[in-house]
């Protein structure tokens, strides 16, 4: 099986970078989706279980299946504790390797601006999902909503590329809305759920976000020593922290749900 390369290979420094703001979206993502328990459910892209965690945590569900184009990834989501129940696969969320209306609510965190095709994959999830079962997702706003965009802002400023996630289009309200649709998925609904992550301090933010995972990470591999620094002062610089030296911003995260008819 021939699977994308998704700038996604290490599961223990996608955790330090995006696990706080992941579980703080996953859970309000999760609220409203109001599923019933016991359901069979997919999560598509599930990279280091980060979300798949949430489901199992608080939906009760009767079976749990993650995939994800990353063997690091799921390597990872194997040994999560909270994920034990699940079964994880690698595979790709364009050409899923279920059959069709195999699970009663499938969805996607976080993933959809990061799959080149997103109406193929949006297809995909339709498809495995039984006839009136449910099918969701949420991203990021990437247009300056996501929780990386301090970094992505003082890259550009400094003169560094700051490339974003190959869909990034995908991530907006009307995109989602218009995706779900496409797909022939009914009873459409959106939100978006804005939301603040605290760092303790300067260090834990710059320690969360230089890590070698996504788009950004290259370029951060790239940076010489005294441009690293000069990075770090600018950030440094550039985002308010409180008297204890703690930095608060927030984020942004679209979301999209519906029904397979
Ligand atoms: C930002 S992470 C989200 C991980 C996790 N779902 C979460 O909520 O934290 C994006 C994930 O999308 C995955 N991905 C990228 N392309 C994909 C594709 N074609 N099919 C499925 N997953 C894909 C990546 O491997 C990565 O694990």
């Amino acid at each position: 099986m021939q699977v994308p390369d998704t700038m996604f290979h290490d599961g223990a420094a996608y955790e330090r970078m995006m696990g706080r703001w992941s579980q703080r979206v996953g859970s309000r993502f999760l609220d409203w989706l109001g599923a019933a328990p016991g359901l069979d459910w997919l999560d598509a892209g599930c990279g280091n279980g980060a979300f798949t965690e949430i489901i199992a945590a608080r939906a009760a569900p009767a079976r749990l299946t993650g995939i994800d184009p990353s063997s690091g990834q799921i390597a990872f989501a194997r040994r999560r504790p909270g994920a034990r129940g699940a079964s994880f696969e690698v595979g790709d969320a364009q050409a899923l390797p279920f059959a069709d209306g195999s699970f009663d609510a499938s969805v996607m965190a976080l993933v959809i601006a990061f799959i080149p095709d997103p109406a193929r994959a949006v297809a995909e999830l339709a498809r495995v999902t039984k006839a009136g079962g449910m099918v969701a997702t949420y991203m990021w706003d990437m247009r300056g909503g996501a929780p990386l965009a301090p970094l992505h802002r003082a890259l550009l400023a400094l003169g560094h590329p700051a490339p974003l996630p190959p869909s990034t289009e995908a991530s907006s309200l009307d995109a989602l809305g218009a995706l779900w649709r496409g797909a022939g998925v009914t009873e459409v609904t959106v939100e978006t759920f804005p939301l603040t992550v605290t760092f303790d301090s300067f260090d834990d933010f710059w320690q969360s976000n230089v890590r070698p995972v996504g788009p950004l990470a290259a370029v951060l591999g790239h940076l010489s020593g005294a441009e690293r620094d000069k990075l770090r002062e600018h950030l440094k610089d550039s985002l308010p922290s409180d008297h204890e030296g703690r930095i608060a911003y927030g984020a942004l995260a679209n979301a999209v749900k519906g029904r397979r008819p």
